[in-house]
């Protein structure tokens, strides 16, 4: 597979074309970035961590019949995947209250939620993805109802799946953000799951072991999340 020009740079990945038009090659870049770009930093290993945790998490997902856009790794920081028409819809799922939910709600932080709750965000920083609901993504033609309606599905599967994994590796998993696209018109999980994109606590202390050890400038961030790889069994080369 050869690949092309850059199609694409967003905050922490760049999307290349290849020579087949239903393939794209992923660029995990070291970049790190908060509040919507506000503050981006390059923290060393990144792009090489995040890749193979990735890789390892979308074969778990695909194994439990999740379909994922996930084809293979390439190289150190690059995979191919399925070339998907992206829907702008960021999907949450929340175990635990964290983030924007206390912030927002002005709940405790670190509830359990029962059951785990579900949201929709607009995917644009320009508005710092605000909230929205499935009425506002049909009007507005973000994405149709039956689409909503799977993608709710199958990001809840995918939680049934991730916590367990977790669970084994002595982890919580408190919250996490899926995006989906289209191939040949069947909804896929795209983008990437990584400790970039969800929230992990030690089980036991509930120590930040996620992204929030950036947000939060806690430091150690990608020491956390390579222990967070070595405790569910990623092999990071
Ligand atoms: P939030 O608490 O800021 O709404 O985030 C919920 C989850 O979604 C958390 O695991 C972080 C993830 N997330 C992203 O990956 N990208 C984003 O742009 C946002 C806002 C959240």
């Amino acid at each position: 597979m050869e690949k092309r020009q850059e199609l694409f740079a967003g905050k922490a990945k760049s999307v290349y074309a290849t020579d087949d038009p239903d393939r794209l090659i992923l660029h995990f870049r070291n970049d790190t970035s908060a509040f919507d770009g506000r503050r981006v930093e390059a923290l060393e290993r990144k792009g090489q961590v995040n890749n193979r945790f990735n890789a390892f998490i979308m074969g778990k997902l695909q194994e439990a019949g999740i379909p994922t856009h996930f084809e293979s790794l390439l190289s150190d920081d690059e995979c191919v995947v399925k070339n998907l028409e992206m829907i702008p819809v960021e999907c949450v799922v929340r175990n635990i209250a964290a983030g924007s939910l206390v912030k927002t709600l002005g709940v405790e932080e670190g509830q359990t939620l029962t059951p785990p709750t579900f949201q929709l965000f607009l995917k644009n920083d320009e508005l710092h993805d605000p909230m929205i609901n499935e009425s506002l993504a049909e009007t507005f033609g973000w994405a149709t109802p039956e689409q909503l309606a799977e993608m709710k599905a199958l990001t809840f599967r995918v939680n049934e799946v991730l916590k367990a994994l977790f669970e084994e590796g002595g982890m919580l998993l408190v919250d996490y953000k899926l995006e989906f696209g289209l191939f040949h018109g069947k909804i896929v999980l795209g983008d990437e799951f990584s400790p970039d994109g969800c929230r992990l606590w030690d089980a036991k202390t509930r120590e930040k072991l996620d992204k929030d050890r950036f947000r939060q400038g806690l430091g150690n961030v990608i020491e956390s999340y390579e222990e967070v790889g070595r405790r569910i069994g990623v092999d990071f080369g």
